[in-house]
């Protein structure tokens, strides 16, 4: 049996929001309480992100602390997860370095999530060679830990398939180096791809329809308020409409009955919610209280934990740089055996020989 050891990451490009936590960040709470792991490691992937940010080193280096803080406070635990810092652990470019003969530029050009970000973009003729290869980096982040599951959003499947591709192809060539890692997504669709405030069917920094986590009570309440709900359920009265209506799809994921019973007084399920908007006469501004209660319960232990290491960010930088330190022993550890396997161990093979 192969060793659990999860791998995962974000880039920093921007602060994380409700779309992370639901799409991956609550899996990884769930797996580092149940403990059931051998090694699990938090890449912030500074290095990709600079591959289309090349001249914005500055908004990577603030995102980079933001991302941290987002991790400690969603009660991410750096004792039982190393947290790491990609451009400190330079082995993973040497990894890359190799696997990029390991692919061919049509089969990167073919990858869904990169025609979809080129376009995004506006890239055109114009890609950078780092932006159309990062998956490439990507397959030696999972791989250089010897990455068995990888817990990501959904969005991420094309690449932990690109992986497991570049891990069959090197074990083809060098014999067996690498296990295919295997991808955990939420089995929950709506977590998956958690819509924007907006209606749109992702939240996403670039579409400004997102929640932030370390938004404060205020922002959210505000944002809340704006939720695009049923566009014909103009008075109280009227029949409204639950499918498609981003407070109900909020509500199914973030509340429970309990909530319904704590914060309403006519009300003891979300199915009874439903029923009398369908009916007409429950307004939107109740369900969108509702809303903003529950997403309260969430987020304030989050603020609150955040406000903590806010104030002393050299104690979040020591657990990075703690976490480069043991990331960077254990890629060292398995580029030496893919370098073994490849046969470019020359100062081993010299020794070996005397
Ligand atoms: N591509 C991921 C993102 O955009 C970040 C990432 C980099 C990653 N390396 C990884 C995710 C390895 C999982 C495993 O957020």
């Amino acid at each position: 049996m192969s060793k659990k050891i999860i791998l995962t990451g974000e880039r920093c490009t921007g602060k994380l929001h409700l779309g992370h936590y639901v799409g991956t960040l609550k899996e990884r709470l769930k797996i580092q309480e149940s403990g059931d792991y051998d090694e699990f490691y938090i890449e912030i992937a500074d290095g990709q992100s600079l591959t289309d940010n090349a001249k914005n080193v500055q908004k990577v280096k603030d995102n980079l602390i933001n991302v941290a803080l987002d991790y400690l406070s969603v009660g991410l635990d750096p004792s039982k997860v190393t947290m790491f810092i990609q451009t400190e652990v330079p082995e993973l470019t040497e990894l890359n370095f190799y696997f990029l003969n390991m692919v061919n530029l049509s089969r990167l050009l073919r990858n869904p999530t990169i025609k979809t970000e080129i376009k995004q973009r506006g890239f055109n003729e114009s890609i950078p060679a780092g932006f159309i290869t990062y998956p490439v980096s990507q397959a030696a982040d999972i791989l250089g830990f010897d990455g068995t599951i990888v817990p990501v959003g959904e969005d991420q499947l094309p690449m932990i398939e690109q992986c497991v591709e570049i891990a069959r192809t090197f074990n083809n060539v060098y014999g067996k180096t690498f296990d295919e890692p295997k991808a955990v997504i939420s089995t929950n669709k709506v977590c998956a791809r958690l819509p924007g405030i907006d209606g749109n069917a992702k939240m996403s920094k670039s579409l400004g329809n997102c929640i932030y986590l370390s938004d404060s009570s205020e922002e959210v309440a505000k944002k809340v308020m704006s939720m695009y709900t049923d566009p014909n359920h103009i008075h109280v009265e009227d029949p409204g409409k639950v499918e498609g209506n981003i407070v109900f799809t909020y509500l199914d994921v973030f509340a429970t009955d309990e909530d319904v019973k704590k914060y309403m007084t006519d009300y003891s399920t979300i199915e009874e919610l439903k029923e009398h908007y369908r009916r007409g006469g429950l307004g939107d501004v109740k369900i969108k209280k509702l809303l903003i209660a529950v997403l309260e319960d969430l987020l304030s232990p989050i603020r609150e934990r955040r406000a903590i290491y806010e104030k002393d960010l050299s104690k979040v930088y020591d657990i990075l740089f703690d976490g480069s330190d043991k990331a960077r022993k254990k890629v060292q550890e398995v580029l030496a055996r893919a370098k073994r396997n490849m046969g470019i161990n020359y100062r081993e093979l010299l020794k070996g020989e005397k």
